[in-house]
């Protein structure tokens, strides 16, 4: 799937920017190709809107925040967080309704600006409910660009057959190549899915979750949202539970934002900050080393790949975006429907 090519995708919310990034004045973000500028506005707000003034087409980006306003780097002109030019500075130039910008839905949540490309989301921002429980504390995480499809990371969070092997430097251990069990269950815009798997435990981790233990096990409640968030709850047998919220922006087709904040139910005092990005991290990068190889264009259509029982959430998520893409009239879009074989081939007669 070219996730470009699929106008159902523009319908969900993504995280763009930390909220802290805009401070300083507006920045650029591009989300499925479309290049963004986002700023905030008089009350703080984040605001989105497209990164080209309808004057001389030059980057908004560049400008400055005036008043919430963002002002135009090329001759000033100021536009409002809804796209509608305010202020024209030249002398006697009045303002006329077309000088207009295209604005986009924008809202703050778990610390990031989110975006909606389109004025009707088909389901709103992800509710990961911890958040407001006051047990847990909130943690950021990271935010940077991956070489890979957003639906490659959703399945590999369920995969609960790679730690064994991609994991090995962290949790991972070949004592456990596969759960000990696996249960779905589907609701209109989420994937739910339960399994346990044994892990080993090392020394930083140890230290993580106030146990000696060599080995444990983890039960994971695993929750997809829509298209690019994963919600991971990890919960280790002292109670603790350590949640992984995941969101993959796409920003081109080969191309995403991988953003992620953690969320426990312990305190700084228990267990340092640092500590829990740390683990993490390695853990991340140790995905990213492998998902970075895999190929961008996921198919949907099963016949494409070879899959065993492990991978039946992953197969879950295409069936059902298969499904959203038929109700909105859309059909997958490949890089085979981009340049269809037959085509090739006669190319290759020319030669
Ligand atoms: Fe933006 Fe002229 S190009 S004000
Ligand atoms: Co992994």
């Amino acid at each position: 799937m070219l996730v470009t090519k699929q106008p159902v995708l523009r319908r969900f919310w993504y995280p763009v920017i930390p909220i802290g990034e805009l401070q300083d004045g507006p920045r650029s973000f591009t989300l499925l190709e479309h290049p963004l500028v986002l700023w905030l506005d008089a009350d703080r707000k984040p605001r989105a809107a497209e990164d080209r003034c309808c004057h001389r087409s030059a980057k908004l980006s560049l400008g400055k925040v005036v008043g919430g306003n963002i002002a135009c780097p090329y001759h000033g002109w100021q536009f409002d967080g809804k796209g509608r030019c305010v202020v024209v500075p030249q002398k006697d130039c009045a303002i006329s309704p077309n000088y207009q910008v295209n604005a986009y839905s924008c809202a703050e949540r778990y610390g990031y600006a989110w975006v909606c490309l389109a004025d009707d989301p088909l389901v709103g921002i992800p509710d990961i409910e911890e958040t407001r429980d006051p047990e847990f504390r909130s943690i950021q995480e990271f935010y940077e660009t991956w070489k890979c499809a957003g639906l490659r990371v959703m399945e590999n969070e369920f995969d609960l057959a790679h730690p064994a092997f991609v994991h090995q430097g962290t949790f991972g251990t070949e004592e456990h190549t596969t759960p000990d069990s696996l249960e779905f269950t589907e609701e209109e815009w989420k994937l739910h899915v339960r399994g346990v798997l044994g892990v080993v435990n090392p020394e930083l981790q140890q230290q993580n979750l106030k146990m000696d233990a060599g080995e444990t096990v983890r039960t994971l409640d695993m929750t997809w949202f829509m298209p690019f968030t994963v919600k991971l709850r990890i919960n280790y047998p002292n109670g603790l539970s350590h949640i992984i919220v995941n969101t993959m922006t796409p920003i081109d087709d080969s191309t995403s934002q991988m953003v992620q904040f953690c969320v426990r139910n312990d305190t700084e005092a228990d267990t340092a900050t640092a500590d829990v990005v740390a683990f993490d991290r390695a853990v991340t990068l140790e995905d990213k080393r492998i998902l970075e190889t895999t190929d961008y264009d996921v198919p949907l259509s099963p016949n494409r790949e070879q899959h065993m029982f492990t991978d039946k959430p992953g197969l879950i998520m295409r069936k059902k975006l298969v499904a959203l893409l038929k109700a909105h009239g859309e059909v997958e879009q490949t890089r085979e429907t981009e340049f269809p074989i037959n085509e090739r081939v006669r190319l290759e007669d020319w030669r």
